[in-house]
């Protein structure tokens, strides 16, 4: 069957490599079809379909295996309509990747596929396989009016998306899974995430993580979040901002609509770092330091099953040390929590920690209603007895008004809370 393919690839009009094309339309075939299945590198023919797509273009990769084993840039695309019917496969030569990935400059990460370009379409019908390197796997550059549509990534080798330096970026029907088949748990494996980015939407999602499903990081501005299911993952996050003084973080008019949380760490949170820049945290990561603002987020029509700790704001994401959460600058205000129902895996709902030198005014919640997985009593916090619901806050401006039903300060360090909600 294969061999009668490749006769007909050779009759057709042009062949070049393993791309075949006619007339704008490129389609790719996999090298292994003439080695024997081999794994073969399919990136040069991937490379030299995008070179030729040129304007207006469609790349169409057909329904087979492609083996990627090296890096992939397919940038500065115009019009160009992009099809992936068949399954990428990553390889597993982790040193290469490590030594290897395109920089996204951002906290020293990388990404295997830098991709990008002005009004293109990325449809998917069948399936991406990723395997452990650590790369993003694909990340969205330097893009405007974008869409990509059925994008579904299985074992990403860090976070599955990234959207940087971009402008009008639509994912619809989303999925990651990114579950351990060993005994190490999955690390760091965040659905999407966004930098330096404007006008985005994620809809219709299913994430399967152990990270944050959606995370808008440094100046993210008008991002709508909708329809999304987060197995496992760390919920819907902005940050973790405030790493670096010489880059303030701005994120502005988030909208979270219409999210499940089944079995989350995390649901509905803010997290910044501490004001004083550390060499190195308890995430192995340094920074701090950094200012910005944070204004006008909606989290709104969330149903959360059995969240650790379903919503936050902290202030020294990472630091264990007392009265670090006091030394942050970074503004938070105008967020509001609506219509967030569930169950606490703990007997906390909320841990609201504002630095004390900027409280944060606008804190809002409005019908947020949970009940503890242990209706009788709820699993107390760790190593404590207290048996209400919690709702912990500290310098939130018109706490009286803000419709959280506060009942404890909150503490000033992460681990404080992280501790209390294992
Ligand atoms: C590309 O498509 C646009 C609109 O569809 C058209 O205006 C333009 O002429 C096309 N350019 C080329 C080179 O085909
Ligand atoms: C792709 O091929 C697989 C078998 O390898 C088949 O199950 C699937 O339906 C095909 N998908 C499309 C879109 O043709
Ligand atoms: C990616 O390819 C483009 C050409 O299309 C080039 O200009 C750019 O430098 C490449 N990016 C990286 C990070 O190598
Ligand atoms: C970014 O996209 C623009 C077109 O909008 C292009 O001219 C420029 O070369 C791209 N820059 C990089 C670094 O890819
Ligand atoms: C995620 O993938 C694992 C196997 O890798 C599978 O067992 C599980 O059902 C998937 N989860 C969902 C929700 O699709
Ligand atoms: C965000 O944008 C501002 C300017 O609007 C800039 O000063 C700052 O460095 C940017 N931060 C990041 C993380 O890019
Ligand atoms: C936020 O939304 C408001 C209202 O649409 C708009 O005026 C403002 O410019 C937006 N902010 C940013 C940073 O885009
Ligand atoms: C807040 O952001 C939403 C989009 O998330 C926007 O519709 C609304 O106009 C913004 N409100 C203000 C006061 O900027
Ligand atoms: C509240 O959120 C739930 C989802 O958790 C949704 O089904 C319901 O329609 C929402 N209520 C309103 C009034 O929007
Ligand atoms: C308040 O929450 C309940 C429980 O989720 C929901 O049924 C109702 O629609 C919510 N009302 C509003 C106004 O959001
Ligand atoms: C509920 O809390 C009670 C009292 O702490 C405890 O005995 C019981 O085991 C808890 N239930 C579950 C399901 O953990
Ligand atoms: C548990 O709480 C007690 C009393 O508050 C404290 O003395 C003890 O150190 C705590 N244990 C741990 C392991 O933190």
């Amino acid at each position: 069957m294969r061999i009668l393919t490749l006769r007909s690839l050779l009759l057709a009009p042009v062949a070049l490599g393993y791309v075949v094309n006619e007339g704008t339309t490129y389609q790719i075939y996999p090298e292994a079809l003439t080695h024997n299945g081999q794994a073969v590198d399919d990136a040069p023919s991937i490379h030299q379909a995008f070179d030729l797509c040129g304007i207006n273009g469609t790349v169409i990769f057909t329904n087979n295996t492609f083996h990627i084993n090296s890096i992939l840039n397919t940038t500065n695309l115009l019009n160009c309509n992009v099809s992936l019917r068949g399954e990428l496969r990553f390889s597993t030569n982790t040193p290469y990747w490590k030594s290897h990935v395109y920089s996204v400059i951002y906290q020293n990460q990388s990404t295997a596929w830098l991709f990008g370009g002005i009004n293109t379409w990325y449809t998917e019908n069948k399936n991406q396989a990723n395997q452990p390197g650590r790369p993003i796997s694909i990340t969205f550059y330097n893009s405007t009016n974008l869409l990509a549509d059925g994008l579904t990534i299985f074992q990403p080798q860090f976070w599955a998306t990234l959207v940087w330096q971009s402008t009008n970026v639509s994912l619809r029907n989303f999925y990651v899974n990114a579950t351990s088949n060993d005994e190490w748990g999955t690390v760091n494996t965040d659905g999407y995430d966004s930098w330096r980015s404007s006008n985005l939407l994620v809809e219709s999602a299913t994430i399967i993580n152990g990270d944050d499903c959606v995370a808008a990081k440094g100046n993210t501005t008008n991002l709508l979040v909708r329809h999304v299911t987060c197995h496992g993952s760390a919920g819907m996050t902005i940050g973790s901002i405030g790493q670096y003084p010489e880059w303030p973080d701005y994120v502005e008019n988030v909208t979270f609509d219409g999210v499940r949380c089944i079995n989350s760490s995390t649901g509905a949170y803010i997290k910044t770092w501490q004001g004083i820049p550390v060499d190195q945290d308890s995430n192995g990561d340094v920074g701090g330091g950094g200012l910005g603002l944070v204004k006008n987020v909606t989290f709104k029509n969330f149903e959360m099953i059995n969240t650790s700790l379903p919503i936050q704001i902290s202030q020294c994401m990472y630091s264990e040390s007392s009265g670090a959460c006091n030394t942050s600058k970074l503004q938070i205000e105008d967020v509001s929590w609506v219509n967030i129902t569930g169950t606490s895996r703990y007997n906390v709902v909320a841990s609201l920690y504002c630095s004390d030198p900027v409280p944060c005014p606008g804190i809002i919640f409005d019908n947020v209603t949970f009940e503890s997985v242990n209706h009788t009593l709820g699993l107390p916090m760790w190593n404590t007895t207290m048996q209400d619901e919690v709702y912990q806050c500290a310098n939130i401006d018109g706490q009286n008004s803000s419709g959280i039903p506060c009942n404890r300060v909150a503490p000033d360090s992460f681990g404080g809370v992280s501790h209390n909600v294992q």
